[in-house]
């Protein structure tokens, strides 16, 4: 939530800024802003509304200068504005800042610098942090600190981080300070790009990629200086800390559009890539296993493992309840799921040999992040599921599984699910041939899962017959969506897919505990999406969706190819390939996608950014 960029160089900064808020937007979009420094002055535009906005606004008074800060802006404190957008100037200048995370005691500062004399311009948490540093700034050179020099500066930036509670990923320009910029992070993430002459700062990778390959990921507590030349890090409590440069993992292209109107779609039609690249090198065929490279554990270890916790939110929690059950059925080992945002503050009983996965796209979502923290202080493997390389939870992990998804830029997460779906598929053959599982079985999975990538392709020709679906059910406002077993996560993701993106209120459930109240709601109105593949107990689904149908529910089935019965029954039928059952989210899940893609879109709505949303949830 939130994006931040920041440049420091011999490039014209303000088009680069705007660039990299334009491919950091999908963290947030209320509203977005830039500041430079030039000739001792920070001069600053900011925006209520898209960075499309911004950049009308900066091409009718540009801005010169060759270092920079800018920030796309997810409102938490204070409703969305131009004077609430960042950056924010503390003192009567001489900083100004950009801030992604959220200061707990903000009201308490605010307070106290009121009484020192600052003045409040915004309703924000972070204008506190720009005055508190001009505060602290002005208080050094009262001690004698020579004006903009390094050491005033990040005493004067330690002694204001030390008085914040919360969280923060933070870029800094001193007026003082012609080349330098500072950044320092708790709880944001915050990636720097080593340049020629020139270095970055951002929130991700995504605008870093056009410009380096190099790149350093900023940990918790620590505080870089940048200028053209150099980039150095001090830890608060250890100093100073060497530079561990990566080689970035992503071209410039993996995140451009393409020929696709939409992120979205683009990312629901690389789903037959992304599923195969989350199998590619996984596969043991002598051994019929799965193998990963990074869990960290001895096979001892693994099989000690009596009891798997799989945590997460929103999408990926769905992801987690579908490898509930194949881990239960296939390496037989009690697992559940638990939505992080409690399982942080719960305290569940859990055995010593209790392994916590935390599954995440981004890597940098708030509560799984704590929750994989809480889990590890009490001394359980915690492991991650996760797509970003480098981000916050694939690095405080213990190991862990990458999706090697490619960049998820849709706000909606569609690509990622599948790929986590699949990581768990393979998780589960590894586990199940450490104990129960036979070598034949372990054979027929890979044969099944070698083939999912046609069969996901197969899926994506159900398009044309989504978008007739679509044209006739765009206007309805409450939808149902049922399914059974391994359909019922699926039925749950349908639903909110089409809440996020659609505004539309859907309810995912259980087919059969459809008569156990919501089955009130079935009206004429009220469409109700079965997930209804071939399964052991399709007949019994049947029975749930003709209890709708006789109530005068309009139904629109997913179902198996061949199968003539379930058009007898539906208004619609939207049908996938026939696969495997435990297969069957990976190609359920996709027209779900397209339906509630299309239905947005009917609906005129923003399918990439849905309203009071963003990418990576870095609050609680
Ligand atoms: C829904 C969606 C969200 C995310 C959730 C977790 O389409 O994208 O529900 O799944 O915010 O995000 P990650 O997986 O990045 O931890």
């Amino acid at each position: 939530m939130c994006g931040i960029i920041g440049y420091v160089g011999h490039q014209q900064v303000q088009n680069l800024l705007l660039d990299g808020l334009h491919r950091l937007e999908y963290r947030g979009y209320d509203s977005a802003g830039i500041a430079v420094l030039e000739g001792g002055q920070i001069s600053l535009t900011k925006k209520a509304g898209r960075v499309q906005e911004l950049g009308h606004a900066v091409a009718e008074a540009p801005l010169q200068g060759h270092i920079g800060i800018g920030h796309t802006r997810w409102a938490t404190h204070g409703e969305v504005n131009d004077t609430n957008s960042h950056p924010h100037f503390g003192g009567d200048g001489e900083i100004c800042l950009v801030h992604n995370g959220v200061i707990e005691n903000y009201s308490t500062l605010r307070k106290k610098l009121r009484e020192r004399g600052f003045e409040f311009v915004t309703t924000t948490d972070s204008e506190v942090v720009a005055h508190l540093l001009a505060y602290e700034y002005r208080q050094g050179l009262e001690q004698g600190g020579r004006v903009g020099s390094q050491q005033l500066c990040v005493d004067a930036l330690q002694a204001t981080l030390i008085q914040l509670k919360g969280t923060y990923g933070l870029a800094v320009l001193y007026r003082d300070c012609p080349d330098t910029m500072y950044v320092a992070r708790v709880g944001s993430p915050l990636v720097i790009g080593i340049g020629d002459h020139e270095n970055f700062v951002a929130s991700d990778a995504s605008p870093l990629a056009v410009h380096t390959e190099e790149v350093v990921y900023l940990s918790d507590n620590e505080i870089a200086i940048l200028t053209p030349d150099d980039v150095q890090i001090i830890h608060r409590d250890s100093g100073a800390v060497d530079l561990k440069i990566q080689v970035l993992d992503q071209s410039a292209g993996d995140s451009e559009l393409g020929d696709f109107p939409h992120y979205m779609l683009k990312e629901i039609y690389e789903q037959p890539q992304s599923i195969e690249n989350a199998m590619r090198g996984r596969f043991d065929e002598d051994e019929a296993t799965a193998v990963f490279g990074g869990l960290n554990m001895t096979a001892k270890e693994l099989r000690k493992v009596d009891r798997i916790v799989l945590t997460a939110c929103g999408t990926s929690w769905h992801a987690g309840l579908v490898g509930e059950y194949l881990l239960e059925e296939f390496a037989r080992i009690p697992t559940e799921v638990e939505y992080a945002s409690e399982l942080r503050y719960r305290n569940p009983p859990m055995s010593e040999n209790t392994m916590i996965f935390s599954i995440t796209q981004s890597g940098e979502t708030a509560d799984t992040l704590a929750a994989m923290r809480e889990c590890k202080r009490k001394g359980h493997p915690t492991l991650a599921i996760c797509n970003v390389v480098g981000s916050t939870i694939a690095r405080e992990a213990d190991g862990g599984i990458y999706l090697h998804a490619g960049p998820e830029i849709g706000v909606a997460s569609t690509k990622a699910f599948t790929s986590q779906v699949t990581v768990l598929t393979l998780l589960s053959l590894f586990f199940g041939r450490m104990r129960h599982l036979s070598y034949p079985a372990g054979k027929r999975i890979i044969r099944h899962l070698r083939d999912i990538p046609a069969q996901v392709e197969e899926t994506l020709k159900c398009h044309e017959m989504v978008k007739y679906v679509c044209e006739k059910y765009a206007r309805y406002n409450n939808f149902l969506y049922l399914g059974r077993l391994y359909n019922f996560p699926v039925a749950l993701e349908g639903a909110l897919k089409l809440k996020e993106i659609s505004y539309i209120h859907a309810e995912g459930y259980p087919a059969a505990e459809m008569k156990h109240g919501p089955i009130a709601l079935v009206d004429e109105v009220t469409p109700s999406v079965f997930v209804v593949p071939k399964c052991g107990i399709y007949p019994k689904v049947i029975s749930n969706l003709e209890e709708v149908k006789a109530r005068k529910g309009p139904v629109i089935a997913i179902a198996c190819k061949g199968d003539e019965k379930i058009a007898e029954l539906a208004d619609d039928v939207i049908y996938v390939p026939d696969v495997e059952e435990y297969l069957q989210p990976l190609v359920t899940s996709i027209p779900l996608q397209l339906l509630s893609y299309h239905i947005a879109l009917h609906r005129g709505c923003n399918v990439d950014r849905p309203r009071n949303l963003a990418k990576s949830v870095t609050v609680e």
